[in-house]
């Protein structure tokens, strides 16, 4: 993909950080999330592409917008797109720490198209590249990871996600001695935090979404670390209920029909095939990858990871955005009203 796409993706993510911004703290993740959706989609629109979401908000029947199979772009090369408006709504809702807008882009049929399911996730950094097997027990990774870090486990850090059913893996690891980091919400920015190479965190094992997984591993990829992982039916993720064996079942039934099998180890080059990818996270709230926005009156901050697959280029773009200067379209999502003319 053209260097030159980068600033244009990043331009998306901050579009959507900014549109999330008048959501902050105000308790309504799902007008959060719209407020993204229709900025993230309006600045696609806008770039010279043919461009089609493979990751995106859902099915055409569940999502009006940025849905998986919708074209997006002007028209020109194609490019598969994948999209979190905002991974981290609950955090954006509730003003807390690390919500990010991210977007990873590839050549066509560079990402695999995973459902909106659980995926289980194990990440390392370039330090233990080719160390880890989601067949073995998780125990015997950590101990594999160690020997590949040359450090003792009393001296690995590991990034999980708060929930209830990583509940007895946190305790095995705190048994073993390992510093456990767990983040309430959003494994993007702690994936990508992981391969990171100036952090402390030694891997990330979490159960997490699946297309939050795809995304992370664009940018595990790009970063020279590694991802293992693994598609769950809903009702082996979060407990047998009948309703979520019946999800479960509906889910599998999804993998099948686009030839994946649940329960099969994915690799990373399965899951993202070529290094053509570019790959932008904004903050939205202030974090451990990125900071947030800020504003102050129409004078608006904000920062960006870029990250390029193919040069291993990582970049942080610090911008100020004069609003009063953007289209009205933009302003409106950034200040929930429209733009006053007679202030230009
Ligand atoms: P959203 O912001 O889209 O709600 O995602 C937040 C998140 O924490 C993801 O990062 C993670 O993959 C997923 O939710 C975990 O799902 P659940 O909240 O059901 O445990």
């Amino acid at each position: 993909m053209k260097r030159e796409m980068s600033l244009e993706f990043c331009r998306v993510t901050e579009a959507a950080a900014l549109a999330s911004y008048h959501w902050l703290g105000r308790g309504d993740k799902n007008a959060a999330d719209d407020a993204a959706v229709h900025a993230m989609r309006y600045m696609l629109n806008g770039i010279k592409m043919s461009g089609e979401i493979v990751i995106g908000e859902g099915e055409i029947d569940e999502a009006p917008m940025l849905y998986i199979g919708e074209a997006v772009g002007e028209g020109g090369d194609g490019v598969d797109i994948a999209v979190d408006p905002i991974d981290g709504t609950r955090m954006t809702a509730l003003g807390q720490a690390n919500a990010v807008a991210v977007l990873a882009a590839c050549d066509k049929g560079g990402f695999l198209k995973a459902p909106d399911m659980y995926m289980e996730k194990l990440i390392v950094g370039a330090g233990a590249k080719g160390a880890i097997d989601l067949n073995l027990p998780l125990k015997e990774n950590i101990e594999n990871i160690s020997r590949a870090m040359g450090k003792p486990c009393s001296e690995l850090t590991c990034v999980t996600l708060a929930k209830p059913r990583h509940e007895s893996v946190i305790k095995m690891m705190h048994e073993m001695g390992l510093k456990v980091y767990a983040f309430p919400d959003g494994d993007v920015a702690a994936s990508i935090l992981t391969c990171m190479p100036d952090n402390d965190i030694d891997f990330l094992y979490c159960i997490g979404g699946a297309p939050e997984g795809v995304i992370s591993a664009a940018a595990v990829r790009a970063l020279d670390g590694d991802m293992n992982a693994r598609l769950l039916p809903r009702d082996v993720a979060k407990g047998a209920t009948p309703e979520n064996i019946e999800k479960g079942r509906e889910e599998s039934r999804r993998c099948q029909e686009m030839g994946i099998n649940p329960g099969t180890v994915l690799h990373i080059e399965e899951m993202v095939r070529n290094d053509s990818s570019i790959i932008s996270i904004t903050g939205i709230t202030d974090g451990d990858l990125v900071s947030g926005v800020t504003l102050n009156g129409s004078l608006a901050r904000t920062e960006t990871l870029l990250i390029r697959s193919s040069s291993r280029t990582i970049r942080r773009i610090n911008s100020l955005h004069q609003l009063n200067r953007k289209s009205s379209t933009l302003y409106e999502l950034v200040f929930g009203k429209e733009k006053d003319q007679t202030s230009l």
